[in-house]
């Protein structure tokens, strides 16, 4: 089911709806998506009544990114006990929707908790869907709160690393307000940046084979006012080379316990290009993302999607085309085999600091991380293990 929303002739600059929210209209409660698959070129709503929907809408990435994965599976297991399915089930397959940011399964594993205590305190149906739905807001609620933080300590460490200002970001995959409760993770931070009158400049890798970059990211700067520019992923060797680029800000979509980082993939080049040319490679997720029962980066599960990305230049919507999912323009010979791992790792001696909502690691040491977790458990009790 969609909704689309008036844009104006340009295009969308500011979005009518945020990236997720829970409706309840007579026929029944619904989590309502702001369908990335279509942005920019339109901002229209997905609306989920089940949760198959909201599976097939993870995967096909309508909803993405790792926080908004975690407050979307645990909106998903609220959605199942609201509507009387088995939620067992339905936590089970959002859980394993897609594998590697491990906050879908700490999202959707919240929820189901807090259902199933309640269901153990002789809660009714309905009284135990409440409670579903009171976690899943509570998540969102605090994520929103992590985003705030995380953009202040950011902020703060660019200061330190880049005492003369005006800094020139390069950012990877799309990390703002359409992956968060808040504004984000890394481009929170940017934004903070640029609010500070600190920005000289956002480097926008386009993020192949998806384009969250060019897509979403240059859509969120573009909303923001920045002076922003879009590369060609590949262009970003001779632009370090050349001094343009002051510090690098990405996100996470899980953090092992030894601090390796697995984020979207051709985030890994970056931080040895980084190290290079010495320039600060700057991680930003909140602790949602530290994944304890993780030990090293080999141990993280890569999502390998479809060879079908690759060969084809699959803008996940073309408006000429339409949105019908396996189509786009072939660009290599019909039966080309394609490698196309979703995510790469940078270990934890390419990454300068990580930044959450509890403060900055840097050294990046699993002493470090470690730390970081108990003073995350000691505040909501709550962590990714
Ligand atoms: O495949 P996607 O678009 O879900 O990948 C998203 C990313 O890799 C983001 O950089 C990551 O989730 C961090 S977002 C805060």
């Amino acid at each position: 089911m969609a909704d689309q929303h008036p844009v104006s002739p340009e295009g969308p600059i500011s979005p009518t709806a945020p990236a997720l929210r829970w409706e309840e209209p007579p026929e029944g409660p619904v989590l309502v998506l702001l369908d990335q698959t279509r942005l920019p070129a339109e901002e229209v709503d997905l609306v989920c009544t089940d949760v198959p929907a909201l599976v097939e809408a993870i995967r096909s990435l309508a909803v993405r990114g790792a926080p908004l994965l975690g407050i979307a599976g645990a909106y998903g297991v609220a959605l199942a006990a609201a509507r009387g399915f088995d939620v067992d089930e339905a936590a089970e397959s959002l859980a394993h929707a897609r594998p590697t940011a491990v906050n879908l399964a700490y999202g959707v594993r919240r929820a189901a908790a807090a259902y199933q205590a309640a269901v153990r305190d002789d809660a009714d149906e309905a009284q135990a869907a409440a409670a579903a739905l009171a976690e899943a807001r509570a998540l969102h609620r605090e994520d929103a709160e992590a985003s705030d933080r995380m953009a202040a300590h950011g902020q703060a460490l660019l200061e330190e690393l880049l005492p003369a200002g005006g800094h020139r970001i390069l950012t990877h995959c799309n990390t703002g307000a359409l992956v968060s409760g808040g504004e984000g993770t890394a481009l929170a931070v940017v934004k903070a940046v640029h609010r500070a009158g600190q920005l000289r400049r956002l480097w926008v890798d386009e993020t192949r084979p998806l384009l969250q970059g060019a897509r979403l990211t240059a859509y969120e700067a573009a909303r923001a006012g920045m002076a922003y520019t879009l590369l060609a992923d590949n262009a970003a060797g001779s632009l370090f080379a050349a001094g343009e680029v002051d510090a690098v800000l990405i996100g996470a979509d899980r953090i092992a316990a030894d601090g390796s980082v697995a984020n979207k993939v051709g985030s890994y080049p970056l931080a040895v290009l980084a190290r290079y040319h010495h320039v600060p490679f700057v991680v930003v997720a909140p602790t949602t993302t530290v994944d304890l029962a993780t030990p090293d980066g080999a141990a993280i599960e890569v999502e390998q999607r479809s060879g079908h990305e690759v060969t084809h230049i699959t803008i996940p919507y073309v408006p000429t085309v339409g949105h019908v999912a396996g189509t786009g323009v072939p660009v290599a010979p019909l039966g080309t085999q394609a490698h196309n791992p979703a995510f790469d790792v940078t270990p934890p001696e390419l990454v300068t600091a990580i930044v959450t909502e509890q403060g900055v690691v840097s050294p990046v040491t699993a002493d470090g991380i470690a730390e970081l977790c108990a003073r995350s458990r000691s505040g909501n009790g709550m962590l990714s293990e």
